[in-house]
Order: C-alpha cells, then structure tokens, then sequence
C-alpha cells in the first residue's frame, strides 16, 4: 500500500476490509507476553482472526511482535493516543491501528506509516471531521456510553456512508443489536478474553467464547436482510 492509498478518499479501505473478516474483534490487555501466543491461537482457532492488542500494559508490544506469527492472525495496536504510539505499534509491526478519538497528530502519523487506522468517534460532529479526511470506517466510542444502538441508528440517517466498529460495554448480549444495524460492520470487545481465563491459561474457554462471537455473523446477515 502506498502513501497515497492512506490519504483521502481511500483512507479506511483496509480497515474496512478487516472489520468485515469476523462480527467481533477482541480488544486484549496483555500483561505477561507469553501468555500471547496461545491467546492469539485461540482466538484464531474459534473463528476470530482480527486481533486488537491495546497498548496499556508493558507487555503489549512484545505481544503484539509475537502474535503476528500466528498463522491466521492479523494483529493490530489498539488505544493509540499520540504519534509515538503509532510510531512504536509500527515497528512491533501491528497490521493497523485503534484509537479512542483522532487528534491531527495522530492521523498524520498513521499516514505517514501508512498505517491503517480505526479512529475513534463518538458524535456527529466527530464522524465528519473523519469523514473529510477520508475515513469512512470508525470504531464508535464508548459504545453504550455514547449512546448504544439508538445512536448508531440516529448516525445512520445522515451519515450513511460511514460505517461503525462499536466499542465500549459490548456483551454477549448486546452484542446482535449492534451487529444487526446496518451501519455497524463488526464489533470490538473485552469480553472474548477476559484477564482472569488470560491469566489462567485457560484457552479452550477463550476458544469457545471466541467461537460463540464468531457465530454472531449469522444473526448479522439474517438481521440485515436486504441491507447486505
Ligand atoms: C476498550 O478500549 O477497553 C474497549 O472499548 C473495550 O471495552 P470493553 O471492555 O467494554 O469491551
């Protein structure tokens, strides 16, 4: 991908096409590296390929470099906040970016690195500003708490051509809600991985809950009925 791809209109093409490989990404907090190898096995083993590695903890980088190994898996740096950020999740060579909002800084360093970037926005006013700068996928931050599935709905009316990833307080429950809109492509949430099965090494449960996320794309495509 060239520079020219990252910048206006085409800004959010591959990002697009990851959030279209699976109904959920997980968004994963990794405290010790080497529980990151079997994680990403897992998940990718129950049907979750997209993988978001946030970058809060010290392991995150080492995690990410080590997941990207993993047959199967497309490992992306997740809470991206500053140029520096976006610097270091490149050379750990993260497949693309996450972030809770877009800053100017932030969005030049992603094209510059020609790193794809889910941007995060959580009103109108937010979406559009990306929109201008060619990014028509968004991740829509904090989910619930900017107003769930209503607000999306709302979004749709005159913002059609932007497509969201919700984040923030999605469950197993909540979860079909989201994915039946017809501007919502996947979702992005904790839950696949808890820390607590991380920490325990408890990997067929983490498989079972990815795959159980995964098969939320059959309530998507049935939900969306002529929507595509
Ligand atoms: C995050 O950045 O932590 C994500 O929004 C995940 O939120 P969740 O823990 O509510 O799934």
């Amino acid at each position: 991908m060239t520079p020219t791809n990252m910048t206006p209109p085409r800004a959010s093409a591959e990002t697009r096409r990851l959030c279209s490989l699976a109904p959920v990404i997980p968004v994963l907090v990794i405290e010790d590296a080497d529980t990151a190898l079997p994680l990403a096995r897992a998940l990718v083993a129950g049907g979750l390929p997209v993988l978001e590695v946030t970058l809060r903890t010290p392991a995150a980088l080492a995690a990410i470099t080590a997941m990207r190994t993993v047959e199967g898996a497309i490992v992306g740096a997740g809470t991206l906040v500053s140029q520096n950020d976006v610097r270091k999740a490149h050379e750990a060579g993260a497949a693309f970016g996450v972030s809770p909002g877009a800053t100017d800084d932030l969005l030049q360093a992603a094209a510059a690195m020609n790193m794809p970037l889910l941007p995060g926005a959580a009103t109108a006013s937010e979406a559009m500003r990306l929109l201008a700068r060619g990014y028509d996928m968004l991740k829509f931050f904090p989910a619930e708490g900017a107003g769930g599935t209503p607000a999306l709905k709302s979004l749709a009316g005159p913002l059609p051509q932007i497509t969201f990833c919700p984040t923030g307080g999605i469950t197993p429950d909540n979860a079909a809600a989201y994915l039946a809109l017809p501007n919502v492509a996947c979702v992005g949430g904790s839950w696949v991985a808890p820390r607590d099965l991380v920490a325990r090494g408890d990997w067929a449960a983490i498989t079972a809950r990815a795959r159980q996320a995964a098969s939320l794309a059959n309530s998507r495509a049935n939900s969306r009925g002529d929507h595509g």
